[in-house]
């Protein structure tokens, strides 16, 4: 945890009021055990269940934190609004709008269905399918330049240099059947902009990316701080399309549970099947959390729990 002052505000708290709704929120749900890790991808299965941490990270680079915040768990479905900010910046808004789409489907984050139900068959970049067509557009003239690029902007939203965890990669990629079949369903439908089986193989390489919650406070903080990595001030996403990114990740962020999710804790953010969770407090700071045990629609419940909790403590709910 970082030293304590109590004269500096920060984003209108004291240091010693944000260590201890993080300190709160982890002593509260530590020894919760609902929920089972990821097992559709086999490799998950093997992280120890209890691992739990819980981070605020402030807009400038302040850390506040609580348990396993250092261990490296794959990034998952939280690198998805991250993927989205890039074809942002290189392409605009609209790029995303009209080539994937932004309509939350209120089902679940594989679902297949959501394709045949929405015109625009691609449906939103925070689903698999969305997600998947967003790694396509990614300007790129060959699979190893995309994948770069891919990884250089979570590099460039965490401050740091992620690896590939390669065993999750690889089981991942070994059981992608699901996925196999949405890339494929969108290159049909005109909806995918590459080769189906690169942009399956650059999405669950930017899946099985390791990430710790510290990494993810850093990510969700450089959101926060408008698109400015408050560890390296290097800007990541022009400030004017993070509002667009926020929006994605308020309405989709947690699949068939957004409205749930919103309605309970208020704030935009994005969860993964690793176990995190990142959200964000626009103009203060974010909230990571991982553990690894899920509920049905595949969010980490403790993560869940801890970040609602330090929203309702601290009151940073954006409505
Ligand atoms: O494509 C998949 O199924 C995984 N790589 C990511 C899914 C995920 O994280 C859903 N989130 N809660």
């Amino acid at each position: 945890a970082s030293k304590a002052n109590e004269e500096v505000r920060i984003a209108g708290f004291t240091a010693v009021e944000l260590q201890q709704v993080v300190d709160d929120a982890y002593t509260k749900y530590k020894d919760l055990d609902e929920g089972k890790n990821a097992d559709y991808i086999p490799i998950l299965t093997e992280t120890p269940s209890n691992l739990f941490g819980v981070v605020i990270a402030t807009c400038d680079g302040q850390l506040f934190t609580a348990g396993d915040i250092d261990y490296k768990f794959s990034i998952q479905s939280v690198s998805k609004p991250f993927t989205a900010a890039l074809i942002m910046k290189q392409q605009g808004p609209e790029a995303v709008y009209e080539k994937v789409g932004v309509e939350p489907t209120g089902l679940p984050f594989n679902s297949k269905m959501a394709l045949e139900i929405y015109d625009d068959r691609s449906v939103n970049p925070l689903v698999n399918a969305g997600a998947i067509a967003s790694v396509s557009l990614v300007e790129a003239s060959d699979e190893e330049r995309r994948w770069a690029k891919v990884l250089q902007n979570l590099n460039d939203f965490s401050g740091t240099n992620l690896e590939v965890l390669d065993k999750v990669y690889k089981s991942e990629y070994d059981t992608s059947w699901s996925n196999r079949g949405i890339a494929n369903l969108l290159y049909n439908y005109g909806r995918l902009y590459c080769d189906p089986e690169e942009a399956l193989r650059v999405y669950t390489k930017q899946c099985s990316v390791g990430v710790s919650a510290k990494d993810l406070g850093i990510m969700g903080a450089t959101l926060a701080n408008g698109g400015v990595n408050p560890l390296t001030n290097k800007e990541v996403l022009p400030a004017e399309h993070v509002p667009e990114l926020l929006a994605i990740m308020a309405t989709a962020g947690f699949y068939d549970e957004s409205g749930e999710w919103m309605y309970s804790a208020g704030l935009p953010a994005k969860t993964g099947v690793g176990g995190g969770i990142v959200a964000v407090v626009p103009g203060k700071f974010a909230i990571a959390a991982f553990s690894p045990r899920l509920n049905e629609a595949g969010n980490s419940i403790k993560a869940m729990k801890a970040i609602r909790q330090i929203s309702g403590e601290l009151g940073v709910g954006v409505y």
